[in-house]
């Protein structure tokens, strides 16, 4: 057990979990792209799928449990770090400061719009008692233009956060070659535009298509 506190202790170690819980997420985020990429086929697909994934009973439950320790995790973690950070640099607007990308000085703050839109998002299709079909349910809900907005501007905080969680991942994870990093910052922007943008195109689809999920 001793290993658990040397790794929660040291810096690297935390960016290593960081990393790590990062890495499960993103491959939650895919899984859950797929799924919603459904909806480019029609009412009758998307609510196919979302059966097939309620048949999967008991499974869900777990996945979810695992999901919400991941989140856990990867978010107290972020926080810990973010507060070393912080008084590891007392004059944090230096010169320095400036000289970071912009989607990792933003990181703490596209984390907390993330937070944001995931308990909007649990309220809205999650923690709910579901009386239409999964296609209405999403239709309806992202045809408020409040929420639509917010789910665009989420989505785009999630683009940047990712773009930068990417390469933070292949970095702490030990994937780096001076001679291919800027190849590896290129992939991480790519997929999260990748991944990003086909989110976006849902909410955007339903306030500008009356036939979308129709
Ligand atoms: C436009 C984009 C999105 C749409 C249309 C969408 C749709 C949905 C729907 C319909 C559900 C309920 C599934 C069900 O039980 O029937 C759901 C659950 C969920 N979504 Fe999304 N989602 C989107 C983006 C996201 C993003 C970006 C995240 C993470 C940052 C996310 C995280 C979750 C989580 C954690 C759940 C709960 C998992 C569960 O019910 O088992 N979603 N989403």
């Amino acid at each position: 057990m001793s290993w658990i506190l040397t790794v929660l202790s040291s810096s690297i170690g935390k960016k290593y979990i960081m990393a790590v819980s990062g890495a499960c997420l993103s491959f939650f985020l895919l899984a859950h792209l797929i799924g919603n990429s459904v909806s480019f086929w029609g009412k009758e697909a998307y609510n196919s799928y979302a059966s097939h994934l309620h048949s999967l009973g008991f499974l869900i439950y777990i996945l979810e449990i695992l999901l919400l320790l991941l989140f856990l995790v990867h978010i107290v973690m972020g926080i810990t770090l973010f507060i070393e950070n912080l008084s590891a640099r007392p004059n944090r607007y230096a010169v320095k400061e400036k000289e970071r990308n912009w989607s990792a000085s933003t990181m703490p703050y596209t984390g907390i719009l993330i937070l944001l839109f995931l308990v909007v998002h649990l309220v809205n299709f999650h923690f709910i008692t579901k009386t239409v079909s999964t296609a209405e349910l999403v239709k309806t809900t992202l045809s408020n233009p409040l929420i639509a907005s917010f789910y665009l501007l989420s989505l785009s905080g999630l683009t940047l956060h990712a773009s930068h969680g990417f390469w933070s991942l292949f970095q702490s994870l030990g994937i780096n070659h001076q001679k291919y990093n800027k190849l590896l910052q290129l992939g991480g922007l790519a997929m999260a535009v990748i991944i990003g943008t086909t989110f976006i195109l849902i909410p955007l689809l339903i306030v500008t298509t009356d036939s979308f999920l129709q």
